[in-house]
């Protein structure tokens, strides 16, 4: 059986992928990638990873507000999200969030722009792309006064405990984890990998960032993605091409994305 994979989570719009794009994706393509979705981190971004889904066939769209844009967004971007939302090739709402570690927004600014994103899903009926980062028991408390269990979605790039990880499994979510579960000593994580089910898991790559172990220090891209799902497959007792398949079909079903048609 042929390596299949998904990466879950990029951003292809940023501006490290100007000058090779096209390369970066044959690249891809030849790793086994059937599918990427490509995830807004503000309107622009947004707009861009829309793009990137109408020019290439195995590229899906998120469109949100990150923590970090929180405070710059205009008054309108909820109706803005609404109407890149309508196109086929949405597949998310996303990302969103919060982020503590680095504050970029005011944290009442970045609750409230989380807490309008995930009304938004709802009304829209889309899944959504959580950003969390030392924000864990205020994301896990909006999830659950929000009711985003309805929608669902993903905790992108996972870095909770494992009481958190089964409490979002149990309201129906995904975990992704990206590059920091190749890297050693990430014991944590590891442990969450193998207690998590198996149709629940995705992998991601987050390029440009977050990239895994052999290519630290490198640019990350989509390709890499096959490291994550080495680690997870070895994480979970399996190879690389069920654990590969399996992700990809777990992306296709938390982003409703029909499977043969890839
Ligand atoms: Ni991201």
């Amino acid at each position: 059986m042929a390596v299949q994979l998904a990466d879950s989570h990029a951003h292809l719009d940023f501006h490290n992928f100007h000058k090779d794009l096209p390369e970066v994706l044959a690249r891809a393509r030849r790793a086994g990638v059937k599918l990427i979705t490509n995830v807004g981190y503000d309107l622009k971004s947004s707009r861009r990873s829309l793009e990137l889904a109408e020019e290439y066939p195995f590229i899906y769209a998120a469109v949100g507000i990150h923590p970090h844009e929180a405070a710059k967004v205009p008054r309108n971007y909820l109706e803005q999200l609404e109407e890149m939302a309508a196109h086929p090739k949405v597949v998310a709402l996303g990302e969103m969030g919060l982020d503590f570690y680095r504050d970029r927004s005011p944290r009442d600014r970045q609750r409230v722009v989380f807490k309008e994103q995930l009304e938004l899903a709802k009304k829209l009926k889309k899944p959504v792309i959580i950003h969390d980062r030392d924000a864990h028991l205020q994301v896990l408390t909006i999830l659950l006064e929000e009711g985003a269990e309805e929608v669902g979605g993903v905790l992108h790039c996972f870095s909770g405990d494992e009481a958190m990880a089964r409490q979002v499994i149990e309201m129906g979510f995904f975990i992704s984890v990206a590059g920091p579960v190749t890297y050693p000593k990430n014991n944590k994580l590891n442990r969450i990998v193998a207690i998590t089910p198996k149709d629940r898991i995705l992998v991601e790559t987050d390029c440009p960032f977050l990239t895994p172990v052999p290519f630290r220090g490198q640019r990350n891209e989509p390709s890499y993605v096959s490291k994550v799902a080495e680690r997870v497959a070895l994480l979970q007792g399996t190879t690389l091409e069920e654990a590969g398949r399996r992700c990809l079909e777990n992306t296709c079903t938390l982003f409703q994305i029909d499977l043969e048609g890839l």
